[in-house]
């Protein structure tokens, strides 16, 4: 783990970071013009874990709410299935975090589907806790926001508090 390095992304690494994507079902995959526009204008909130070859073992793409820049959002995380188990995730996580308490953020939120469980288990295991706020539906022992992505799309809704 020493020698994987947490950095900011460049606006190239979208090429890989596309391809490293295909590989991080269930979680939804974008258009490249999406991860694009991470690595060019969320640089400060997004990150790559570079390995030692210099290849991509995972990222985070995060941003700012511009409409309350006390929420910090993770839209997409993803470690290579070849690093799992690794704590990459974990130092992705907490890298974000981190820059977000600087940025003076008090909450990070994120969203993920129900039946995810493996990032389900990750986000509890990082301290975050499912938002009840709103209508949850119990599926298969997760509370999930019900229609929060639209009819029938229901969605783990995760927070955290930090700074
Ligand atoms: C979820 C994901 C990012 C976790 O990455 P990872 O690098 O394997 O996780 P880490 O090794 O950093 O694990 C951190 C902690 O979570 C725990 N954890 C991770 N996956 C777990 C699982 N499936 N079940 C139970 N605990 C788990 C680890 O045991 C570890 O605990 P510890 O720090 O106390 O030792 C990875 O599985 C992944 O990329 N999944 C596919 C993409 C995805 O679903 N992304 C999230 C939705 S956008």
């Amino acid at each position: 783990m020493e020698d994987i390095k947490i950095r900011s992304t460049l606006e190239e690494d979208f090429v890989e970071i596309a391809d490293l994507a295909e590989n991080c079902s269930p979680m939804e995959t974008e258009r490249n013009s999406i991860y694009h526009i991470f690595t060019k204008f969320f640089r400060s909130t997004s990150f790559v874990a570079e390995l030692p070859s210099g290849e991509l073992g995972g990222f985070i793409l995060g941003f700012i709410s511009q409409e309350n820049p006390e929420e910090a959002y993770i839209h997409l995380l993803c470690v290579d299935p070849k690093m799992r188990g690794k704590h990459v995730g974990r130092k992705l996580v907490e890298r974000f975090a981190d820059e977000a308490v600087l940025k003076e953020c008090k909450k990070i939120y994120l969203i993920t589907k129900p039946v995810n469980w493996n990032s389900i288990s990750f986000y509890k295991k990082l301290g975050f806790l499912e938002d009840k706020s709103r209508e949850t539906i119990n599926i298969l022992g997760t509370n999930a926001v019900k229609n929060y992505n639209g009819m029938g799309q229901h969605m783990v809704v995760f927070y955290k508090l930090i700074g």
